[in-house]
């Protein structure tokens, strides 16, 4: 079997520990990246410094026409890929009056319709193989919703029922769809939040800490390994306690 994989969003944060995480796991990476060329050169550079090989590749998920040739470029020039991670996603806090249907639009193609397209591309690949793990990248704000962010919990709502609704379709492949809800992650995304209202934030987390972005990197390349063939279809909250389930 290929030991391919790809993360999207893997120059930073989150995404960036998870390419480590599974390079760790023996597995070659292509991952993309936005407008963070640099960074996603030093994390390949950090990928082939584990003995193994990296594809880092420029592409906004808003250019949903792409997205198809950019999983068979993978499929060519690393190898067909057995593990997807949608992880790539941004967020913008802006009232739910003021945000513009270009807003929302953008906010939807990005964190919803371009992982099902991603799922869509990269799973001939993985029934080919008779293997496949995809997480997908939901948030806290998926079960809690948000009032400065009705696009971003909306879209990362829909995730969810995009996981269980592939997980479904998939299973009998031998193929794993799996969400995963980070609460607070020191990453670059809520920096400005954090250094705002860090002190009352951190107040509601029994843990009494964000998470490093390593914390969740070992969940998802947890269920993406091949102990974990039994679990499909779930969400699991990452999230210090903020919110038990
Ligand atoms: N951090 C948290 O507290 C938290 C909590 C819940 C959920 N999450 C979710 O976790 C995921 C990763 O977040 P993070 O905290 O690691 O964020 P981050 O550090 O800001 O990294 C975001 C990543 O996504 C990429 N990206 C953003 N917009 C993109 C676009 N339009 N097209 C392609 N790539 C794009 C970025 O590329 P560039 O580097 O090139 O810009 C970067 O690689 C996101 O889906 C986010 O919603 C995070």
């Amino acid at each position: 079997m290929n030991r391919v994989a790809l993360v999207t969003g893997g120059s930073r944060g989150i995404g960036a520990a998870t390419v480590l995480r599974l390079a760790q796991m023996g597995y070659d990476l292509a991952f993309t990246y936005r407008v963070e060329a640099e960074k996603a050169l030093a994390l390949a550079k950090k990928v082939e410094e584990l003995g193994r090989r990296a594809l880092p590749i420029q592409l906004d998920l808003a250019e949903l026409a792409e997205i198809k040739g950019v999983v068979d470029r993978v499929a060519h020039d690393l190898g067909e890929p057995v593990i997807l991670v949608n992880n790539a996603g941004y967020v913008q806090r802006i009232a739910p009056e003021n945000l513009s249907l270009e807003d929302w639009e953008r906010m939807i193609r990005v964190s919803l319709t371009a992982p099902f397209l991603f799922i869509q591309a990269a799973v001939p690949y993985m029934k080919k193989a008779g293997f496949g793990r995809i997480v997908n990248v939901s948030s806290l704000r998926a079960l809690t919703g948000s009032a400065h962010g009705v696009h971003y919990s909306a879209a990362k709502a829909g995730l969810l029922g995009l996981t269980k609704s592939f997980a479904l379709a998939l299973a009998p492949f031998g193929i794993t769809v799996n969400a995963v809800c980070p609460g607070f992650v020191n990453t670059d995304i809520n920096k400005e939040q954090l250094e705002k209202h860090g002190v009352e934030i951190l107040k509601q987390i029994p843990l009494g800490r964000v998470a490093e972005p390593t914390e969740v990197a070992a969940l998802i390349g947890f269920l993406c390994s091949e102990e974990a063939g039994y679990i499909t279809g779930a969400t699991f909250s990452i999230n210090g306690g903020l919110r038990m389930d």
